[in-house]
């Protein structure tokens, strides 16, 4: 099941003075979704945003927030961010020791359930519940900042990934997050991912729409 190519621009990327202005220039430079990082630093050594922040956002564009949660116990706060107005959250399956119960937490929410892998996290971690969640999100830096380079050795697991979906016929995005430029892009594309987080690659661009539809010509001609 191939889904469409899907750019989400990441958003702390970019100038956090003016977050809904930028927002809403993505919007109408042709992004997909939004991809909001929100880090505790505790799991992460960053602090970002929540969801108050999240809700004042959501006023500024109804393309939808793909929300990427590294925060410690996340099972606490999902309905923060669900009432924040977040379409699709995620967890890393490294913060959740009873992943099943999360994602099912996630639906009892009515939003799409995403399960994050870090890097050295392997494919057979969310092997058991890829038939209960909407997308993977595999990690291609260690996350908790933009702008680091990607790391290669994530792509086994992407293919991994792609053939137990395909072989399913699973209904799951397939995204990737971290060091994704137009060096990068058409190798994760080949490798089976339908969902690209773009930090510095869009946002430390001169111009957004150029910078978008060129990573996507390249994931799709990939
Ligand atoms: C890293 C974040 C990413 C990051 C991507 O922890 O999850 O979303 O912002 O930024 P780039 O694309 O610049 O690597
Ligand atoms: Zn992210």
């Amino acid at each position: 099941m191939t889904k469409p190519i899907r750019i989400a621009p990441s958003i702390l990327s970019a100038d956090f003075a003016t977050l809904g202005a930028e927002i809403q220039k993505i919007d109408r430079a042709g992004a997909d979704w939004i991809h909001i990082d929100v880090m505790d630093g505790h799991f992460v050594p960053n602090l970002t945003l929540g969801a108050e922040v999240i809700k004042s956002l959501r006023k500024t564009t109804a393309l939808p927030f793909d929300v990427h949660l590294m925060i410690e116990a996340p099972e606490r706060s999902l309905a923060q961010y669900a009432e924040a107005g977040a379409n699709r959250i995620g967890v890393h399956v490294e913060t959740c020791p009873h992943l099943h119960r999360t994602v099912q937490q996630i639906h009892g929410l009515g939003k799409k359930a995403c399960v994050v892998l870090n890097p050295a996290t392997p494919a057979h971690a969310v092997e058991p519940v890829l038939a209960d969640v909407d997308q993977i999100l595999v990690m291609s830096v260690n996350p908790g900042f933009g702008g680091q380079k990607f790391i290669q050795s994530v792509l086994p697991k992407v293919r991994q990934l792609r053939q137990w979906i395909d072989e399913r016929g699973l209904d799951v995005e397939l995204e990737i997050d971290g060091g994704v430029n137009r060096e990068t892009i058409a190798e994760a594309a080949r490798a089976g991912v339908n969902v690209f987080v773009a930090g510095n690659a869009v946002f430390r661009e001169p111009d957004y729409a150029v910078a978008i539809a060129e990573l996507r010509k390249l994931a799709e001609n990939a």
